[in-house]
């Protein structure tokens, strides 16, 4: 059994030294992990340069994976730690740390997360991002938002409404979502590093759990 990391570009890129600091604390924890990092804003301006080019949807999504696993291989190679470009339908983890991006167009890492999580046998997924949580309304367009702390599968999806398109961004990807409920695997959605271990520890978490 491993414990399924998806790691958003968005804190990837936010939270420079923090991703030292998550590592760390990964490489203290007991566990075997299978990180997937996003491609946060290199992703989308490598996207939005290609459609100069008149590059087709799906090549466009292809754009995103490589800055995936750009992200990918720089944080094997930083943190010492393993990294595959395999199916993630049929990854197999044997060392500590194993780092992956995307896989097919059309998904996104958060995709590659949930179906990672079941060939993996993962019974949680956390989903480290920019923000705390989820939040009642969108915090990049509201200011008076509430922070949910426990919620069910229904309520994520109806607060990710978003087309699937190119550089799509979504709290949490909800075709990731379906695969999780139908597997009964619980989503913490959180940019807490100390979240992962209080988590496992059963203990109260600063973001949210979803299942
Ligand atoms: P992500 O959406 O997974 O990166 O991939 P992100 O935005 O950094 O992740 P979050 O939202 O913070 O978790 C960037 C883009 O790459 C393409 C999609 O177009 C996606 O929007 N992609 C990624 C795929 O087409 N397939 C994949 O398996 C992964």
């Amino acid at each position: 059994m491993s414990i399924v990391i998806s790691l958003g570009g968005s804190f990837l890129f936010d939270k420079k030294r923090d991703t030292s600091l998550l590592f760390n604390e990964l490489k203290k924890l007991n566990e075997k992990f299978l990180v997937i990092t996003g491609g946060g804003p290199i992703a989308r301006e490598y996207i939005d340069f290609s459609k100069d080019f008149n590059l087709s949807e799906k090549e466009l999504h292809t754009v995103g994976i490589k800055c995936t696993h750009i992200n990918a291989w720089v944080m094997s190679k930083a943190f010492k730690t393993d990294y595959t470009d395999k199916d993630p339908r049929k990854i197999k983890t044997n060392k500590r740390i194993t780092l992956t991006g995307g896989y097919l167009p059309g998904w996104t890492t958060d995709t590659c997360a949930a179906y990672a999580a079941v060939s993996t046998h993962s019974k949680v997924i956390f989903n480290m991002s920019k923000e705390m949580g989820v939040y009642d309304k969108d915090p990049r367009k509201f200011k008076d938002v509430k922070l949910l702390k426990n919620i069910g599968f229904e309520k994520l999806y109806a607060l990710t409404k978003g087309k699937r398109v190119p550089g799509m961004n979504f709290i949490f990807d909800p075709l990731a979502a379906k695969i999780c409920k139908k597997n009964n695997i619980a989503v913490v959605v959180t940019n807490d590093i100390e979240d992962i271990k209080r988590y496992l520890e059963n203990k109260e978490i600063k973001g949210t759990i979803v299942r």
